[in-house]
């Protein structure tokens, strides 16, 4: 394993004042994300897309790496370069999404466990060579008011996201872990406290006896925020401060940094929240962004997949970009969603 790459990659990722795009949506989520602006998903389809994000001017000031979908990883610009070889020119580092998806945890209702290990040293192989440098999986973290996740939830998928980890580091991929507690439902932020915490504590020692590398690796957790539904919604402070102390008791100082999800926050919210944390001064390892919805929502609205809204598109996708850089040294305000005149 070569520790020296697994490292630089993961120092570049969180390179002040950079952050990762998620463009890693599956073939079901990026169809839903299509229905909704009422275009039809097809390989070309997708590919004009990701091609309109990859090629907006001057995000590589801002964007130190994509995660990418297996299909994207072997598809190619208009012009025939292939999309791992259009963002390393540009000084982007490509990455891959690896896991298969989460599905329901046999015997424990509600619960989730995540898929793709099998064949998994194979598949890392063949990523590497087409030109991979970092890997995500993602746990899916249900949670209700009760009894949801249960400790059994939690122990099966940290054990399942270390044997990932593991398995890239030694492929000389660095690993994205991403336990993602969801923020559907009407749970408050001290439930949302509650459970992130306990998933972080058991994350991290499954990580530790699978003998994975901190220093070589990037933490990607949602933000300790109410559920959607509950009639109690906290501050950005609030959150901002909750979010810093669960990471502060569970987060090994060697991790080099943090990339959040956005999890269904507005991208104006995911800005904010990301803001008010490093806003609040120095942290022992960088706080960054991995945003999926909360970079692309903006650009599905104008592009609506039409070529000649893909100039206003690139425009709503850089104006993100540049936001959530300003977020990362804690400078972003709400005033500079309408005044922002570099967008
Ligand atoms: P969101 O920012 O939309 O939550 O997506 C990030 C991601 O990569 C989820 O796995």
């Amino acid at each position: 394993m070569n520790i020296g790459e697994l490292k630089s990659v993961a120092n570049d990722i969180v390179a002040k004042p950079k952050g990762l795009l998620a463009a890693d949506e599956s073939g079901p989520t990026i169809k839903k994300r299509f229905d909704s602006i009422k275009v039809e998903s097809t390989e070309e389809s997708r590919r004009r897309y990701r091609e309109l994000l990859f090629t907006t001017e001057g995000i590589e000031r801002y964007i130190s790496g994509v995660i990418l979908y297996d299909e994207t990883l072997r598809q190619s610009s208009s012009d025939g370069t292939p999309f791992s070889n259009l963002l390393s020119s540009r000084g982007i580092i490509p990455g891959i999404k690896v896991d298969k998806g989460a599905k329901a945890l046999a015997l424990y209702s509600g619960d989730k466990i995540t898929e793709g290990l099998d064949g998994l040293r194979d598949r890392l192989a063949e990523y590497r060579q087409l030109g991979a440098r970092f890997a995500k999986w993602r746990a899916v973290i249900e949670v209700d008011e009760h009894d949801v996740p249960s400790a059994y939830a939690i122990r099966a998928n940290a054990h399942a996201l270390a044997r990932y980890a593991a398995l890239c580091q030694e492929a000389g991929l660095t690993p994205i872990v991403e336990p993602e507690v969801l923020m559907d439902g009407t749970h408050d932020i001290g439930r949302c406290e509650v459970v992130t915490s306990r998933v972080l504590e058991q994350v991290f020692a499954e990580l530790d006896a699978h003998r994975v590398l901190f220093e070589g690796m990037l933490l990607k957790p949602n933000m300790v925020i109410a559920g959607k539904k509950c009639t109690n919604q906290a501050s950005s402070q609030q959150v901002a401060e909750a979010t810093v102390r669960c990471l502060m008791r569970y987060v090994p100082a060697a991790v080099p940094g943090i990339v959040f999800l956005s999890g269904g926050q507005s991208p104006e919210d995911a800005t904010d929240h990301l803001n008010a944390m490093n806003a609040m001064g120095s942290h022992p390892w960088q706080l960054s962004f991995s945003y999926g919805r909360a970079l692309q929502e903006p650009v599905l609205e104008a592009w609506k997949g039409q070529e000649s809204n893909v100039p206003t598109a690139q425009q709503a996708f850089f104006k993100r970009c540049r936001l959530n850089g300003l977020a990362r040294e804690g400078t972003y305000n709400s005033a500079m969603e309408t005044t922002d005149s570099s967008a």
